[in-house]
């Protein structure tokens, strides 16, 4: 608190340090008192420091500051989240997948640190720390002398986004660093410091959260880590003070080497100064590593908070800087992450669903349950054959996970009970009666009904009107369910040659929609060969090889006169892909239908794109989080070649996000504002029109 003594030395010097730092003082009660609704001074002690604080700004003599509290009123709301640097980088972690490449990890520190610490029965071995992975966002706190300044997102790594107010509504954050009550004080404290740590939603306060939304009729959180997320990144930081988020503290950046010489210590000493640390546990094998990362993922699921792995660290702060960074990622430190959660629930009944292909998929409707983040109550059975692998029956108990922990499936029935008949896989299509056929050496079941099965041509015209496909904007999955219930539309060449305008009375076609949906396809006549190929839906023909096709091939004539042999002597397409694309063309219906899109007018187009073709040309686009097959400054530099224009953050004026793996506040953001989200495989298509 700040002293009230009267101060004698009135040098300026002295007079302008006071000045400051009461300022600061002021500051943070304004904040107290306007944005948290608590204070913790009464208001007469606050009028006696504003007083004080007017005395010094006139005995000093100099102007006075727009921002000084002697010249506001209340903490201001701020519009945006301003840049802020980070004073020494964020670095992020590698990923071990396995019990191997955790050995590999130890293994190659050992390697660096030769015979000094390479026998494990030395009388020093490496010591390695183990800590939870916190399934939430990272953030970099600053302290000068003591006192939280900024508190910025992790952003790139270099530059985060300045959510100061927000963050000081997090009770686990000190606002000033407590003086370490043990055997040193606060001179200790370097005046630069930055602790690093992640912001989390316990489970708890996401239950609650979601719990309210539902109640207000706004849309759940799918997760804790989004909720966090969400909560962090709003401009009233008042209704950050109610999302009752947390934190932990697990790094230092600048100043952090003069506070502890290993990570345990660091870790005991930021719990000094005021901050929540995890617990954990120093080892020095691998053989330890893997049985207590076993022993976290039995504790997984009754821990407060999510957790979606663990991370090793070299514990001595000598031996990191010796080992140093390659790329972004320390080599002194590695993620070891969780597989995929598993839980029990309940199968009500198995469905048959009918894909674009044809293909019959069983799916399991279960008890509605919470994996991984998100309540699931279908999941995907694949095909007849892991059906019965798996013992599944309408009324089994199963175990269910998100496959590369996105898509729901059933991993095994558990207590099987050996006198129930197993489901068999229908005689006819569900949705159209038709027969059903197998394809030699395939175990998936096909309906033989193709276009006139209302579900195939339901999602075979879904995929041909695709961002990837023909782009035609408008054409939703309801108008199409509809138009297909009506008998309206029955190929893919009908959406060319119906008459739109009689759609005038149905509910929801207003004639502006209409006029629009005329343009929509319109404009999709003269879209790329690639996209047309990929629109077709011809059986592993995906957007790479439809752009290998057509910049082979050039025209759409010749591809269709090719033969197996000149295929497969394209780079990437395999006997299989060509007999695929062979037997495509070679059916008198699916002629047809080409040769009727082409009298409608779809020319198309085989040379080589112009800027103004391109889907993303003159569009402001940001690119988020990290790409399994491009490097994200590449992908920029790409679509900055095809007239697209990548900027930085996101704001109202940007068209879409394009967000990756691991997308954080940029993604929160734009789904806060309505803007049009793609994932990477939408990125790949535009960069390979
Ligand atoms: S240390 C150089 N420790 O995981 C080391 N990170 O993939 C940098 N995280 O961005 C991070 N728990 O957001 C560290 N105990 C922990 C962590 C942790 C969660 C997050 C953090 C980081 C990401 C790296």
């Amino acid at each position: 608190m700040e002293s009230t003594q009267p101060n004698r030395d009135n040098t300026p010097a002295t007079l302008k340090q006071r000045i400051d730092s009461l300022r600061i003082t002021l500051k943070e009660h304004n904040y107290r008192y306007y944005t948290l609704d608590t204070p913790i001074i009464t208001d007469a002690e606050y009028d006696r420091l504003l007083r004080q604080l007017e005395a010094l700004e006139t005995e000093l003599g100099e102007p006075i500051p727009s921002d000084s509290p002697t010249q506001t009123v209340g903490a201001p709301l701020s519009a945006t989240f301003q840049p802020r640097e980070h004073g020494e980088a964020l670095l992020s972690l590698a990923n071990a997948f396995d019990a191997g490449e955790v050995e590999a990890f130890v293994r190659r520190i050992h390697d660096q640190f030769g015979d000094q610490f390479g026998n494990q029965a030395d009388d020093q071995p490496l010591r390695f720390i183990i800590e939870p992975k916190i399934d939430g966002l990272a953030i970099n706190l600053r302290y000068e002398q003591g006192k939280l300044t900024v508190a910025a997102t992790r952003g790139d790594g270099t530059v985060g986004e300045d959510v100061t107010n927000n963050v000081r509504t997090i009770a686990d954050i000190p606002w000033h660093l407590q003086a370490d009550n043990t055997d040193t004080d606060s001179a200790d404290i370097p005046d630069v410091l930055e602790v690093r740590g992640e912001v989390y939603m316990s489970k708890a306060a996401f239950a609650e959260l979601n719990a309210r939304q539902d109640a207000e009729g706004a849309a759940p959180f799918a997760n804790p880590r989004n909720a966090a997320a969400g909560s962090l990144r709003q401009l009233d930081a008042r209704i950050t003070a109610r999302r009752g988020l947390n934190f932990f503290a697990y790094g230092v950046g600048v100043g952090g080497r003069h506070i502890a010489t290993n990570q345990s210590d660091l870790l005991s000493r930021l719990h000094d100064c005021g901050f929540a640390v995890q617990q954990t546990t120093l080892v020095n094998s691998s053989a330890e590593l893997l049985q207590h990362y076993r022993q976290l993922q039995q504790q997984r699921a009754s821990m407060p908070y999510d957790i979606d792995g663990v991370v090793y660290k070299l514990n001595d702060f000598e031996l990191q800087d010796r080992m140093g960074a390659v790329a972004r990622s320390p080599r002194w430190a590695i993620a070891h992450k969780f597989l995929a959660e598993e839980v029990e629930t309940t199968v009500h009944r198995i469905i048959w669903q009918v894909g674009r292909t044809g293909v019959i998929t069983p799916v399991a409707e279960m008890q509605p349950v919470a994996v991984g983040g998100v309540t699931v109550s279908r999941a995907t059975l694949h095909n007849i054959d892991e059906l019965h692998r798996k013992q599944v029956y309408a009324g089994a108990q199963v175990i269910v996970r998100r496959a590369g922990d996105v898509i729901p499936e059933v991993v095994r029935a558990v207590d099987v009970d050996e006198r129930i008949s197993f489901p068999k896989a229908p005689d006819h299509c569900p949705a159209c009666g038709a027969s059903l056929f197998r394809i030699e050496g395939e175990v998936a079941i096909r309906c033989s009904g193709g276009l006139s099965c209302p579900a195939q041509l339901t999602e075979h015209l879904r995929h041909f009107v695709s961002r990837g496909g023909m782009d035609i904007e408008g054409m939703g999955d309801k108008l199409i369910a509809r138009l297909v219930e009506e008998h309206l539309i029955t190929d893919i060449a009908d959406l060319y040659e119906f008459d739109y305008a009689s759609l005038r009375d149905w509910p929801g076609m207003g004639a502006k929609k209409i006029t629009n949906l005329q343009a929509a396809i319109e404009q999709s006549r003269h879209r790329p060969l690639a996209r047309f190929l990929y629109a077709l839906g011809i059986r592993h023909v995906g957007t790479a090889t439809a752009t290998a096709l057509a910049s082979y091939f050039s025209t759409l004539n010749h591809i269709m006169q090719t033969d197996a042999e000149t295929l497969i002597d394209i780079p990437d397409i395999g006997p299989e892909v060509a007999t695929s694309i062979i037997s495509f063309f070679s059916e008198t219906h699916n002629r047809d239908v080409i040769q009727r899109l082409l009298d409608a007018g779809v020319q198309p187009a085989s040379r080589q794109m112009t800027l103004s073709d391109h889907p993303l040309s003159g569009k402001r686009v940001v690119l988020t989080g990290s790409f399994a097959a491009i490097d994200r400054r590449m992908a920029q530099e790409k679509l900055r070649t095809l007239g697209a224009k990548p900027t930085g953050s996101v704001s109202k004026n940007t068209d879409i996000v394009i967000a990756g793996e691991k997308s954080g506040s940029k993604l929160t953001r734009a789904h806060e504002l309505g803007i049009e989200v793609a994932g990477e495989k939408q990125l790949l298509a535009w960069l390979n029109p």
